[in-house]
């Protein structure tokens, strides 16, 4: 008998994670790699989330299981977090907490998707939404958008895309590989069509804090009642208090989807940590000053990276607007070093210019590389400087 059931045996593995475990590997062979892959904040956690997660270890209150769907005092922080970002309320019987946005987003497909239920999604995307939708039977149905269009999906594209077994579209804005944010009219046009075919939206705002240079992120679920009724918004503490790996992450929406993520979660995971629930109730309702000295280091970043990259022959990028990434296409640098495959061309740069990227084709997009700047400045100078001396190079 084959040890690995199919549904294994046919998922991929994480590309950002696979980029960054041979970065590391390469590391510990002695070379001076610099790895711009993961997609995670290079801070620490802000000392009073830091504090009130001690506080809460040392006064006995972490020691124990919490209800599996979070605490009743973070559900309330995150309700007030809705109100002040979101503008509007939400009762706790919407909101449910998990590991991390990624399994809050594993738990919401599981949750609504029956055997062969269709989820739209527009590409390039993360690399874990298809292969989700795989594990729990759906069927990820892929829209290709343009660059021409930052890389947006249109209500024509998502029409074509519609069968009568569509019950999912999956938007992520701001983007993560992209960096596009979706205007509100492309919002308002998109939240309608799904209202109109009764197609839930679930929303991965994950990235709504990061956003840059006057740029700014509106959220579906505000745009009217009726889009708010048929969106699950999902989110987390993870990247905008740089919070990564205490993985909290939440959704909030219909009541009786979130009841049933909330059953889900109770008999896969049980409850997310407890010391890491205490900690996110002070991240979204403590001090936030920390999250916009953040979110300014970023924007530099970006503003001194962008300029350098689009430089380097044969790199062409469109300036991100929010998350943490670039994304430029790198058609014309592969056929200058005699490369059609971007994953060898991402390993070539790997091997001879000692920078780490990742592959666009993990995200669906195999002109592409993506480049994450939440690392320091001077690594990032360097890494573009050693890729352009790459492309340069006879
Ligand atoms: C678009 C997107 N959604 C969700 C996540 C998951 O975040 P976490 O599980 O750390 O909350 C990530 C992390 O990389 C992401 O980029």
């Amino acid at each position: 008998m084959t040890k690995l059931s199919n549904r294994v045996l046919e998922m991929e593995e994480s590309v950002t994670l696979a980029a960054s475990a041979r970065a590391k590997a390469l590391k510990a062979q002695g070379r001076d790699i610099l790895s711009l892959t993961l997609g995670e904040p290079d801070f620490v956690t802000p000392k009073n989330i830091q504090d009130a997660a001690i506080k809460s270890i040392q006064n006995g209150q972490a020691s124990f299981y919490t209800v599996a769907s979070g605490l009743p005092e973070l559900k309330d922080a995150i309700g007030t977090y809705m109100e002040n970002f979101y503008g509007y309320t939400v009762p706790r019987n919407q909101i449910v907490v998990g590991t991390g946005a990624k399994y809050i987003l594993y738990a919401l497909f599981a949750t609504v998707l029956n055997p062969g239920d269709e989820v739209i999604i527009p590409t390039p995307c993360w690399v874990s939404y298809v292969d989700q939708v795989k594990m729990v039977d759906g069927v990820p149905v892929t829209v290709q958008t343009k660059e021409a269009n930052h890389f947006k999906a249109t209500v024509e594209q998502l029409e074509n895309a519609r069968t009568d077994k569509s019950k999912v579209l999956l938007l992520n804005s701001p983007s993560n590989p992209t960096g596009m944010i979706y205007s509100r009219e492309e919002l308002q046009a998109i939240g309608d069509w799904a209202v109109k075919h009764d197609i839930l939206i679930l929303a991965d705002d994950i990235y709504g804090r990061l956003v840059y240079n006057g740029n700014e992120f509106t959220a579906i679920s505000s745009l009217s009642e009726a889009i708010r009724k048929q969106t699950i918004v999902v989110n987390g503490v993870s990247k905008t208090y740089a919070m990564t790996g205490w993985r909290v992450g939440f959704a909030v929406g219909d009541s009786e989807i979130i009841s049933g993520m909330a059953k889900v979660i109770s008999q896969t995971t049980s409850n997310l940590t407890a010391v890491s629930q205490y900690a996110a109730i002070e991240a979204l309702t403590g001090d936030q000053s920390s999250i916009e000295t953040m979110r300014q280091a970023f924007e530099e970043r970006l503003n001194t990276i962008y300029p350098l990259l689009a430089e380097i022959p044969g790199f062409e990028v469109i300036k991100p607007q929010g998350a943490f990434y670039l994304f430029p296409n790198v058609k014309k640098a592969m056929e200058m070093k005699g490369y059609t495959d971007v994953t060898a061309f991402t390993n070539a740069i790997l091997e001879e210019a000692e920078v780490a990227l990742v592959t666009g084709a993990g995200f669906g997009a195999p002109e592409n590389v993506r480049l994450s700047y939440a690392t320091d400045l001077d690594t990032l100078k360097e890494a573009v400087r050693r890729i352009k001396e790459f492309m340069e190079k006879n």
